[in-house]
């Protein structure tokens, strides 16, 4: 972990959202908490008008030259784009502004990367990682030491880019083998497990607190970060109704966010298939934060598309605690006339939770 001191400084550039509902503020501050996730100081926040993005640069060169401008003035190291970038756009901007250019799927990237647990994470990040390269071949070198390793030998007269290519698709054939046996391993226990407990899943928006309500709720201990993404792999507790004295299993999931990387749904496939073997979901939303109607529907989305969306769901009304005012709690209690108001941090509306979530499991038991 670097030191403050040591923090590399980001510059953000956003290009300026046309009429969607996404406002500007909530895109830079999403893209904020990601670079802080990453563990870079950003240094800069650049906000761009954009008609259509630039074959060779996405933004226009006068904007470039400028961007460098300020980059070298605060002495930025790294410069995030929020939109997606061809490798074409990325090489000539990095040739333009001077520094280093990730975009958005590469900034998820590397924080998947940094924060994945288990085995089978860190082989799904590998694999989206190298998904993602392999559009990106240059012949000039390839950044992933796994796949450094394997590069080999220049066959007779072969370019240096059918190295890197072959080398890619080795590795590729590798991981998606171990995948397939740790799939395989988790399938079993999974089976198992399901066979004797009920099992709970907490979906939700990245940063929404399904981990701080998994805490809450199995009196245990499990990282909770004000930063995207602390949870990667499914942590499952135990949770006991006092009530009836029955046990049912809670795992936490990955958050969803928008736009999230295509590769990454892909890759991440093996969280979410959890998801579609629940009994039920808690959809853990973050009541405070302004585009919450859209964040649940992009969870509701991604449910319907991994298979889910039948499952019967309960939707916490998160940190309501941060919301003292009564008629603004009536308010986001009237947009989820379903959803019960807790604060997973203070503990409270959790009983009303628990009554709900046992309801439903015994309607569905029967
Ligand atoms: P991901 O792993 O990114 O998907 O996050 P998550 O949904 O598991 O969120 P997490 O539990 O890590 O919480 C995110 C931040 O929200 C942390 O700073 C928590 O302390 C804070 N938080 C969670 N629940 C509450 C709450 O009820 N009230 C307040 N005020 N803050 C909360």
């Amino acid at each position: 972990m670097l030191s403050v001191e040591e923090k590399e400084k980001a510059a953000l550039v956003l290009i300026k959202p046309g009429p969607s509902r996404w406002r500007l503020e909530d895109a830079v501050s999403e893209l904020k908490l990601l670079a802080e996730t990453l563990g870079v100081e950003v240094c800069l926040i650049s906000t761009l008008r954009q008609s259509r993005p630039h074959p060779a640069t996405f933004i226009g060169q006068g904007q470039a030259d400028e961007i460098r401008k300020e980059v070298s003035e605060k002495g930025c190291d790294l410069v995030i784009f929020d939109n997606e970038l061809t490798p074409v756009q990325q090489r000539n901007l990095e040739r333009i502004i001077d520094v280093r250019i990730i975009d958005r799927t590469q900034l998820i990237l590397e924080i998947f990367s940094q924060r994945a647990r288990t085995i089978e994470g860190k082989l799904q990040v590998e694999l989206a990682q190298l998904k993602h390269l392999s559009s990106r071949l240059t012949g000039k070198g390839v950044g992933l030491p796994q796949v450094r390793g394997v590069l080999g030998g220049r066959g007779h007269g072969e370019p240096q880019l059918e190295i890197e290519r072959r080398a890619i698709r080795r590795r590729l054939r590798k991981i998606e083998e171990q995948i397939e046996k740790v799939k395989k391993h988790r399938a079993l226990l999974r089976r198992r497990r399901n066979r004797f407990f009920q099992v709970v899943l907490l979906v939700g928006y990245t940063n929404s607190g399904k981990s701080t309500l998994l805490n809450t709720l199995s009196h245990s201990s499990i990282i909770a970060e004000d930063k995207l993404f602390s949870t990667l792999d499914p942590t499952t507790r135990k949770i006991f109704f006092h009530s009836n004295n029955k046990e049912i299993l809670m795992t936490d999931t990955v958050g969803f966010i928008r736009q999230l990387p295509h590769e990454l749904i892909a890759a991440f496939k093996a969280t979410l298939e959890e998801v579609a073997e629940a009994d039920v979901l808690i959809n853990v939303l973050d009541a405070t934060h302004p585009m919450r109607e859209e964040q649940n529907k992009i969870v509701l989305d991604v449910l319907n598309e991994i298979g889910a969306g039948k499952i019967p769901i309960i939707t916490a009304l998160n940190k309501i605690d941060l919301i003292p005012d009564i008629t603004r709690r009536r308010k986001i209690q009237r947009e989820f006339p379903d959803g019960v108001l807790i604060s997973a941090l203070k503990k409270t509306g959790l009983d009303e939770l628990m009554n709900k979530l046992e309801a439903t499991l015994k309607c569905i038991s029967k």
